[in-house]
């Protein structure tokens, strides 16, 4: 089939690329022309495990196309998906813009019956602005085409997209036209084998279901947390509570992972999206309010743990803190949200340097701090520890899990280590004579 998808972002690239591997025919339209010529190219903007090289191959296939020329992406696609971003705006909604932007186009181009589907995150309702707005282009034109604008949203995690999108839990499709339907299920036909993952229901259901599943997500990492400063408070260790409740299937091993709080650029923003959403129908949302409170105090965790360690905050001024990670989870460059970044502006506010190593993070952590003189990004985890006090880890990148503590003990001058995601055995650092401190792990108190 035909598709073209708008936005070359995460999300529109790992469909459209995904799409055109099961034999589609693609184009994706983006206004950066610096990106789409990168892209036609084979160079990826962005950082995403198993990407490129499918990206390249499909291309190279002639499958998959990339232009600037929205009209050419228009007369392509019998299916055009809208997949631009929608980041937060001042009041915490999510910013519509590129959306209605995107619909405009669709409205001002189409000629031939077109199934418009919307896999951007967007609050309740949009649907139905989206169908405005190209009904609108269509009367200024005075031509009459008909169109289906459908909800389709994308559940896929950053550093795992690819593997997401070709193996997909679930495919809601939010719609109440046959046609429009019908051609979704076999444009996704080739995802679907062995057992059906298409989900058809309404559209305000389906748009209402991807901020369900994300914040439903975030909920139980806050209550994680909540139960990891509990634990600290009474003297228990969250990991052998995390294990106590997993292995009830009810509970699961998913999600409750206590760390440094969460990032990224879907959680904070959908939650937050999520609870305007419910505030501008008059209900609010005190649950999901106390998760992004939860959260937002979470960051600083680490941080508070470290002044713990040296008595007041004055104590740090001067000091040396080596950071390992600072994307906002492993496997990705994104620093959206990253709680390294709350890490490193308190340590800095305190008086204390950092060096810094990420093994990705590094352009994206540099295009945010740039000519900081407290500041040293490192090309190497060991490069980081060279003149440190102590060693914060922030994001639980798989480099970082076993390293040689007693290396470590002879290099730290306090020989203390904050453990942000919890990967060390606080046993085996302290054999090692090093102070350990975990997230909600009583004994390190
Ligand atoms: C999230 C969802 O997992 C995807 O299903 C969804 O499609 C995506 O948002 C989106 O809306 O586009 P993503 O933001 O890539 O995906 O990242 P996650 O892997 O979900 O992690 C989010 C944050 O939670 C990270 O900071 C991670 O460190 C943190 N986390 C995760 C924890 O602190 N504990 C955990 O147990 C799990």
């Amino acid at each position: 089939m035909r598709a073209t998808l708008f936005g070359t972002g995460y999300v529109g690239l790992v469909t459209g690329t995904c799409l055109a591997e099961v034999g589609h025919d693609i184009v994706c339209v983006d206004v950066d022309a610096g990106k789409i010529a990168k892209l036609n190219d084979g160079v990826i903007p962005i950082y995403e495990p198993g990407l490129q090289p499918m990206v390249q191959a499909n291309h190279a296939a002639g499958r998959l196309r990339f232009t600037t020329d929205a009209a050419e992406g228009i007369s392509h696609g019998e299916i055009v998906f809208i997949a631009v971003g929608t980041p937060p705006d001042g009041d915490g909604d999510a910013d519509l813009r590129y959306v209605v932007e995107v619909a405009r186009t669709i409205g001002a181009h189409i000629t031939r019956p077109t199934v418009v589907v919307n896999k951007s995150t967007v609050p309740v309702g949009t649907a139905d602005r989206v169908r405005a707005v190209i009904a609108d282009e269509l009367q200024k034109r005075g031509v009459d085409v008909a169109f289906d604008v459908v909800s389709n949203p994308e559940f896929l995690k950053e550093g795992d997209a690819v593997n997401d999108c070709m193996r997909p839990d679930r495919i809601i499709v939010g719609s109440d036209s046959p046609t429009a339907v019908e051609r979704l299920k076999r444009l996704y036909g080739p995802f679907n084998r062995n057992h059906e993952r298409i989900l058809v229901m309404d559209v305000r259901s389906a748009e209402l279901t991807k901020y369900a599943a994300n914040a439903m997500l975030a909920t139980k990492i806050s209550f994680m947390n909540e139960i990891a400063n509990v634990a600290e408070c009474v003297g228990a260790d969250v990991e052998m509570v995390r294990q106590g409740i997993g292995s009830d299937p009810r509970i699961g091993w998913h999600f409750i992972y206590p760390g440094a709080g969460y990032g990224g650029s879907c959680f904070p923003k959908d939650v937050r999206a999520l609870s305007r959403t419910a505030f501008k129908c008059e209900y609010r949302t005190e649950l999901l309010d106390a998760v992004e409170a939860v959260n937002e105090r979470q960051k600083s965790h680490l941080f508070e743990l470290i002044v713990r360690h040296y008595g007041d905050v004055e104590a740090l001024r001067g000091k040396t803190f080596a950071v390992w990670g600072l994307a906002f989870k492993p496997n990705t460059d994104d620093m959206r949200e990253a709680s390294s970044r709350r890490l490193l502006e308190q340590l800095w506010r305190a008086g204390a340097r950092v060096r810094a190593f990420d093994p990705e993070a590094r352009e994206t952590t540099e295009a945010i701090y740039r000519d900081r003189e407290d500041f040293v990004l490192c090309e190497h985890a060991n490069e980081a520890l060279e003149g440190a006090d102590a060693l914060a880890v922030v994001t639980e990148w798989k480099q970082f899990r076993s390293p040689d503590f007693s290396r470590l003990r002879g290099t730290l001058a306090d020989a203390a280590i904050f453990d942000g995601r919890n990967l060390y055995h606080p046993a085996e650092v302290e054999a090692a004579g090093i102070a350990y401190y975990g997230i909600g792990r009583g004994r390190s108190l």
